[in-house]
């Protein structure tokens, strides 16, 4: 599978978004938080906690998972999906990494800005 394929979107390199950090797309379904995990992992998710629709991409990343700032749910990275005693999910995007660049899967997207 390469990059190539047309469903594939170029977002970015991994050095524009800081480590355990995240960055906005504004796409045509809303706001994605792409995330960058201290190993270097990239996941996107919609940037709305499924708890109150906090903004997940100002939350805290520590391992595999974000913390909510508003009210400390714990996301996982992976699935968007609540952990401990809460329970939720969030959407989640398909990520490629490629020497460096990101690419996510646009094929429930359409991705208008790149903050
Ligand atoms: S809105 Fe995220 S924990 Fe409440």
């Amino acid at each position: 599978m390469t990059m190539m394929e047309k469903n594939w979107i170029e977002i970015g390199s991994l050095d524009d978004i800081p480590r355990q950090g995240a960055r906005v797309l504004k796409t045509r379904i809303g706001c994605v938080a792409v995330f960058r995990t201290a190993d270097n992992e990239v996941f996107a998710l919609d940037d709305k906690c499924p708890h109150k629709g906090g903004p997940l991409s100002q939350g805290i990343v520590h391992g595999t998972s974000v913390t909510c700032p508003l009210h400390n749910w714990v996301i996982d990275l992976g699935t968007g999906a609540a952990m401990g005693a809460d329970s939720g999910q969030v959407r989640t995007h398909r990520i490629r990494v490629e020497q460096g660049r990101i690419f996510i899967d646009g094929s429930a997207l359409a991705v208008s800005e790149v903050m």
